[in-house]
């Protein structure tokens, strides 16, 4: 009787001593210098457990929806399954990955997954030099000039009241023009709730899903605005960006260009007032899953306050991947043009309407932060503070076709 109560009593120890023994040599060896790493995924809960047992042996790289990633020296898995199936009755306890890219997989939202599955499709070669200089050949700044003229000539383009209405409609038209006679491009407004004017998109028809953006405000503001009489040209803010995004359409569409990917041209509405028009766009497009690949905003481009910067890149709000493409484009395409970075500070264009919905945005800008056209939001941005001419903005169209035609194939 006593024998067998033994018996039963070191059934019972035993295990639980070898696991100790093990656990306790296992801790001699984590002071071996570490060596490979392997990745796995374990429950959130036996993660704390795992850190008290193997200290700087296993390493969080996060937690997402109750369960964990860990970087884990490849010597330690076996005592980790050990440890697991004592402790917590599992298995093993633990999925391994055989590399850092799928056990990333798993940190990821619904939404990032769904921003990496196309983000990693996106590469930034430089390898169209003769599209890109055919069209780039092509740029007008007089026509650049005469768009901001008749952007300018409306009393004002402010979101709301008639001016902003019969502004959206004129670039309507002037975009309709464009397409006239090409079945693969329409020209829609993205009416908005909760004001008049609506924004304008210039789409052309690509055959795959993924889409370029290039957009800028179409509304204007002078002081805080208070009524249809109020002066408010925003030559410079911003006919000047909706003028040389006009013009890189022409030119496209000048060479019959034929995209692979769908090509985006908007008009924002309500910039001025919060960025209305493209927290509305940026939203549905991240609610219907569209492919943005890439968006550039182009807000103010024809004011050259900066003797030694032509075209400034703001690095807050914006994707540092894609920023640097765009300063390689303006190194290869534009080499007498001079670029440098910047920051706004704040979110200050619809730029960060994309950014903020987790898409690759970036702005070119026509000057560094301190030296920018400080008539912007008067009745005196006009286009005579620009010298009367437009070929600072005719940099700005240039570099948009690189980035169209350079990310497009
Ligand atoms: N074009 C301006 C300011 C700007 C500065 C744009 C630098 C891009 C780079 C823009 O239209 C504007 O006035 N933005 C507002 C903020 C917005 C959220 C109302 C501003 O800067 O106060
Ligand atoms: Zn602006």
């Amino acid at each position: 009787m006593k024998i067998k109560n033994l018996a039963l009593a070191l059934s019972f120890i035993l295990p639980q001593a070898y696991a100790f023994a093990q656990s306790a040599m296992f801790i001699g060896e984590a002071q071996k210098p570490a060596d490979k790493k392997v990745y796995i995924t374990i429950d959130e809960n036996a993660l704390d457990y795992s850190e008290k047992k193997f200290g700087s042996r296993v390493r969080l790289l996060g937690t997402n929806d109750g369960i964990s990633a860990l970087e884990v020296d490849e010597d330690a898995l076996p005592w980790l399954g050990l440890l697991m199936h004592r402790d917590f009755n599992r298995c093993a306890g633990y999925i391994r990955h055989e590399s850092l890219d799928e056990v990333e997989g798993f940190l990821l939202s619904e939404d990032q997954k769904f921003q990496a599955s196309f983000e990693r499709l996106v590469g930034y070669e430089i390898n169209q030099k003769e599209s890109v200089e055919v069209a780039i050949n092509e740029v007008s700044s007089t026509n650049i000039y005469n768009s901001i003229t008749k952007l300018s000539a409306f009393q004002n383009r402010y979101y709301k009241g008639v001016n902003g209405k019969a502004s959206a409609q004129w670039i309507f038209d002037e975009w309709a023009k464009l397409a006239n006679g090409r079945s693969d491009i329409k020209v829609e407004f993205f009416k908005h709730v909760q004001w008049d004017q609506p924004s304008v998109v210039m789409t052309i028809q690509g055959q795959g899903p993924e889409t370029i953006i290039v957009g800028g405000h179409q509304d204007s503001i002078s002081g805080y605005y208070s009524g249809d009489n109020v002066r408010a040209p925003g030559a410079d803010d911003n006919a000047s960006g909706i003028s040389t995004i006009t013009e890189v359409a022409r030119v496209l569409m000048s060479k019959s260009y034929r995209p692979e990917k769908t090509i985006k041209f908007i008009a924002y509405a309500a910039e001025e007032v919060g960025l209305l028009g493209s927290k509305e766009i940026a939203k549905v497009y991240k609610d219907q899953k569209i492919n943005v690949i890439g968006v550039m905003q182009l807000d103010m481009t024809n004011f050259k306050g900066s003797k030694d910067f032509d075209i400034v890149l703001m690095n807050d709000y914006t994707n540092a991947e894609q920023n640097k493409f765009i300063g390689s484009l303006i190194e290869t395409y534009l080499p007498s043009v001079k670029w440098g970075y910047d920051s706004c500070g704040y979110a200050c264009s619809d730029h960060a309407s994309w950014h903020m919905q987790g898409f690759a945005a970036s702005v070119p800008f026509e000057a560094k932060m301190r030296e920018m056209n400080k008539r912007i939001h008067t009745a005196n941005d006009l286009i005579s503070v620009s010298g009367d001419n437009a070929e600072h903005a005719a940099k700005f169209a240039k570099l948009a076709l690189a980035f169209v035609i350079e990310l497009d194939k």
